[in-house]
């Protein structure tokens, strides 16, 4: 079998997705249309043309200004629907979203008017398409601790459920240590918890996550190779990475595709998963980040089943689901 097919036979579970991220240009201005609002750009190959980054931050603050056009509940469903549609294209049969809500609010968007369309398009993804989901609502560490604690509170009360908490944004200068008492809120209130680690801040972030915020996954953690001790330890404990290439070439975390530790994290041991982070902007979609990884790195069979072995293992699907999963992966691999 060829690494194209066996790649389009894999069942993928998506574990690092932005759901604002999957806002395609084409979309923004659809959207932008009907709700009446300016984009800078007066095209969506304008808009494309605009998607050269230096960092994490000149993603963010592009990224942000899109999510303007996000108002309605019918836009969240649209936007979901759009992602649901490209991941039943890759054979994605789980998925685990991010959504941003204070990005949102701050425009006036009601919290249950986007958690309803998400949720939404998720449910009937079930139904008609077979994949299943947890939904993931993210806080921004470059907010306030109060700010996040609203918005968790806010959640909470809707009702419209969330499956976890997660956390985004802009990682240098807002350590893990700043969010300890809305983390032990959400685990208290029966939330599972991830945050994002170890893509532009230190390889303490991503222990601190971990110790400090009762984080279960790790949300990128390519840097966890600058201390040792912190690789044995999630080896040991098999925590789940939740690593996205296209992504990290995008924001310079890494030079390039062949120098991405990938496959060496993999021959280590550490449980490793390929995502897209924010496909519409960073050049492709779960499918295409495990082609290009596998060509670029020259990834095995091997190496190609155990991501999606670690992704199934990784993600908060209950027992019957992974079950279920792991049966396709041993078919898609026979
Ligand atoms: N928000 C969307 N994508 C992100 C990323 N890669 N890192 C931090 N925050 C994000
Ligand atoms: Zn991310």
């Amino acid at each position: 079998m060829s690494h194209e097919e066996l790649i389009a036979r894999l069942p993928k579970v998506e574990l690092h997705v932005h759901l604002e991220g999957t806002l395609e240009p084409e979309m923004a201005f659809e959207f932008a249309r009907r709700n009446g609002i300016a984009l800078p750009q007066s095209s969506a190959e304008e808009m494309r043309a605009a998607y050269r980054f230096t960092d994490l931050q000149s993603f963010l603050d592009i990224y942000y200004e899109a999510c303007s056009v996000l108002r309605t509940e019918q836009d969240f469903y649209d936007l979901t629907r759009a992602y649901l549609e490209r991941a039943v294209a890759d054979n994605v049969r789980h998925v685990e979203p991010f959504f941003d809500p204070q990005t949102h609010m701050v425009r006036g968007v009601a919290y249950h008017d986007m958690v309803s369309g998400i949720r939404r398009a998720l449910d009937e993804a079930r139904e008609r398409d077979g994949i299943s989901s947890k939904l993931i609502m993210c806080v921004l560490r470059d907010l306030s601790d109060d700010e996040a604690m609203a918005t968790l509170r806010t959640a909470l009360l809707d009702a419209v459920p969330i499956d976890g908490i997660g956390l985004d944004s802009t990682e240098v200068g807002n350590p893990p240590s700043k969010f300890i008492a809305v983390f032990d809120f959400a685990g208290a209130a029966g939330l599972h918890r991830v945050a994002h680690a170890g893509e532009e801040g230190p390889a303490s972030y991503i222990r601190d996550s971990i110790d400090l915020l009762g984080a279960e996954r790790v949300d990128h953690g390519v840097r966890c190779g600058e201390d040792p001790g912190l690789v044995g330890r999630l080896i040991r404990d098999k925590t789940c990475l939740t690593v996205c290439p296209f992504s990290n070439v995008a924001l310079k975390v890494v030079a390039s595709l062949e120098d991405h530790p990938l496959r060496e994290m993999l021959d280590v041991g550490l449980a490793v998963t390929v995502n897209s982070d924010d496909p519409a902007y960073f050049g492709g979609y779960i499918g295409d980040n495990y082609r290009a990884v596998a060509e670029a790195l020259g990834l095995t069979e091997d190496h190609l089943a155990e991501l999606a072995f670690n992704a199934i293992v990784g993600s908060f699907a209950d027992d019957e689901r992974k079950t279920e999963l792991l049966a396709e992966l041993k078919k898609a691999t026979e």
